[in-house]
């Protein structure tokens, strides 16, 4: 049975309601996310004694939906707060007409946001600036009975992102974390459909390259006697709210990075194309050089038979990633490049990488793929190889050398690469 009304808020606890808008059609969200069954936009109003809060808004053409559910509870005149945990536009559309409507509100967000709330009301607006507040963890606002504390929880998945907490009900409004693209007019996590699929497919897209900052957010959130989580899409979590906590931390706790540092190893993952075998011959010398170093643990991986889901997995956890492409029609070959561009969901900063290649006629690939690497924040301690068809006794020695110097780069034995600054 639905429990959204086209008209009405939704109740959550006595004076807490969900305002927020329905978008069952969407089949893209920004542009690289599927949505099979839509999304939602949650925003979500609280009443105090002196006092009422409305948290965050909704995507600019589902204003009409926000404002009427938001009418049938509370009077522009009566919002004295309006929260911002994120001011991404799907939550931050409807805020310069709900500014315009509760002009005595003050607004609350965190410190990174107030240059983004600047530049979403700039004159064209129409609104004039509101009052606001910047705050952060141990901030409090005091709505008569009802007390909102925030929490700083940034890049989850933008600089400002934040969380509120509703003490007195054990209500988390999380913002986009613990939320996914699932619209259900069920609403609630115990009565939607099975939406499991999308509540790691967002993890996977939207929060998996900010790992580190996820952790780091469940550090503050675990102590809290969580009884309900309310994001800003998706089902509102009040059924066994603490196992989405757990999952988030599972997802991002890198199952291979755990196994291979309780041995104390650092890992080189090395993948790569071979038309003639020429440059398996490299990467397998590149490899062999690797292992020359204790405490490096190597992996070696042919793209022409893997499936590159497993293999970010795999990147994800490696310290070292070196890759190897012959040049096909001045390039590096398609499934390299199908790889690399899948990188946009892990954070591979300050890994170490190295490229290399046979070629027959121009040898581009090394070079492009040493750019790319640097594109992604890679450190290239080591200049690419490229050989010219079959690797010689010499050469496949230069590959050794090559994964040798790599792997003590990661062990922390090597010195920095010195430029040769005539070849820049
Ligand atoms: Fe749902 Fe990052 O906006």
């Amino acid at each position: 049975m639905n429990i959204v009304h086209p008209d009405q808020a939704v109740e959550l606890a006595p004076g807490v309601h969900w305002i927020g808008a329905l978008d069952p059609h969407l089949r893209r969200f920004d542009i690289i996310l599927s949505t099979a069954n839509g999304t939602s936009y949650n925003a979500y109003l609280v009443r105090g004694e002196h006092g009422v809060a409305v948290i965050d808004t909704v995507k600019e053409g589902f204003a009409d939906d926000f404002f009427r559910r938001l009418e049938s509870v509370a009077r522009y005149d009566e919002i004295t707060t309006i929260v911002l945990n994120h001011l991404e536009p799907d939550h931050s559309g409807a805020l310069p007409e709900l500014l315009r409507r509760a002009p005595n509100a003050r607004v609350y967000l965190s410190v990174r946001a107030q240059m983004m709330l600047k530049a979403l009301l700039k004159p064209s607006a129409g609104v004039a600036p509101p009052e606001y507040t910047p705050v952060t963890t141990g901030d409090t606002i005091d709505l008569g009975g009802r007390t909102l504390a925030f929490f700083h929880t940034p890049y989850l998945h933008w600089p400002d992102t934040q969380c509120t907490w509703l003490v007195e009900e054990g209500m988390l409004f999380s913002g986009d974390v613990f939320g996914c693209h699932y619209c259900d007019p069920r609403l609630f996590n115990d009565r939607v459909g099975d939406f499991r699929f999308s509540f790691e497919y967002y993890y996977a897209h939207i929060m998996r390259p900010f790992r580190a900052h996820v952790l780091d957010a469940l550090e503050l959130l675990d102590p809290l006697d969580i009884r309900l989580i309310a994001p800003a899409h998706g089902p509102i979590l009040r059924h066994r709210p603490r196992d989405y906590l757990a999952r988030y931390r599972e997802m991002a706790t890198p199952r291979l990075a755990l196994d291979t540092d309780a041995q104390g190893e650092k890992t080189l993952a090395v993948f790569y194309l071979s038309a003639y075998g020429n440059t398996r011959s490299m990467a397998e010398a590149i490899a062999v050089g690797a292992e020359r170093i204790a405490g490096v643990r190597v992996s070696l991986f042919d793209l022409e038979g893997g499936e590159t889901a497993h293999f970010i997995d795999l990147i994800e956890a490696a310290d070292g990633l070196a890759f190897g492409s012959p040049t096909l029609n001045g390039d590096a070959a398609p499934p390299i490049w199908s790889l690399l561009s899948s990188l946009t969901t892990v954070n591979v900063k300050g890994k170490f990488g190295a490229a290399f290649g046979s070629y027959g006629w121009s040898g581009e690939a090394v070079r492009l793929i040493e750019d790319r690497l640097r594109g992604l924040k890679l450190r290239v301690p080591v200049e690419g190889l490229r050989l010219k068809l079959v690797p010689d006794a010499a050469e496949l020695d230069a590959c050794r050398t090559l994964g040798e110097t790599l792997a003590r780069h990661l062990v922390g034995e090597a010195m920095p690469r010195e430029l040769d600054m005539a070849s820049l």
